[in-house]
């Protein structure tokens, strides 16, 4: 019998909506209202470093322009990805994945990796960040709790498979779609990821009788998440890290 060691709620992208996304000031925040799993996206920069970016150009959560796999990671640890959400995160930089492995093993904070490719750089990246994840928490002797890796890109959740077989997986829908099962099967997914809109109890229950594990995210009302914990979800991904605090959804 397979287990899910992860806690029931995990905090958006580090710090859901009350810091920036994807840096260390959103995991210090997530982690200051005791939350202990973020979830934030992973992908790589011109030169192969792992960093966290959600999209693939930097101008929504920076001040910089332009298309992240076409920089270097020292252009881009340059920029200034805080000030966008609040002049009080001025200059905070878009962390190597590196720096948001020590932040997790000091804090003590359980980690869902959501590979994220730049288009056209899937399986790569999946390496790469499979890779990456294994070597940087394998020197980790406090952590019982492995990395999750996850991505809505099968080729890289593929390629993640090859470079990183002992971590956890799991595939990411925004719908579930009819052939769900031979595509968590063939990866050998630990949990199903999905968007909590296109849930509903049968289909969790359809899902969760397959022997997945279910990760619905993103989750910003209590009453919602207490329903979908009911129906069987296991953890829930919100960016109201205020209003569905880490032990909201306790039995
Ligand atoms: O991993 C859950 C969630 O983060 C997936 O959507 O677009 O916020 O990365 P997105
Ligand atoms: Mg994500």
């Amino acid at each position: 019998m397979k287990s899910w060691p992860y806690p029931r709620v995990a905090a958006h992208r580090g710090g859901g909506t009350l810091a920036p996304e994807n840096t260390l000031a959103g995991l210090r925040t997530g982690a200051s209202f005791g939350h202990t799993m973020v979830e934030f996206d992973a992908k790589l920069s011109a030169d192969n470093v792992v960093f966290l970016l959600h999209d693939d150009t930097v101008e929504r959560t920076s001040n910089g322009y332009g298309a992240a796999a076409h920089m270097r990671y020292a252009e881009l640890a340059a920029l200034d990805a805080g000030s966008w959400r609040d002049a009080r995160f001025a200059g905070e930089p878009m962390p190597t994945l590196a720096q948001v492995a020590a932040f997790c093993r000091e804090s003590g904070l359980a980690a869902n990796v959501e590979i994220k490719p730049c288009a056209g750089r899937d399986a790569e990246t999946g390496r790469i960040v499979g890779a990456e994840t294994a070597r940087l928490w394998a020197e980790d002797t406090k952590a019982d709790i492995a990395p999750l890796l996850s991505s809505f890109s099968y080729a890289a959740l593929e390629a993640a498979r090859e470079s990183a077989p002992d971590l956890p997986r799991g595939l990411l829908f925004e719908r579930v779609p009819a052939d769900w099962r031979a595509q968590t099967a063939a990866l050998g997914c630990l949990s199903l990821h999905a968007s909590h809109r296109h849930l509903d109890e049968a289909l969790v229950e359809r899902i969760k009788s397959a022997g997945l594990f279910i990760l619905a995210y993103t989750v910003n009302d209590l009453d919602r998440a207490r329903q979908l914990v009911r129906w069987g979800v296991d953890t829930i991904c919100t960016d109201r890290i205020d209003l569905i605090g880490p032990r909201a959804l306790d039995d």
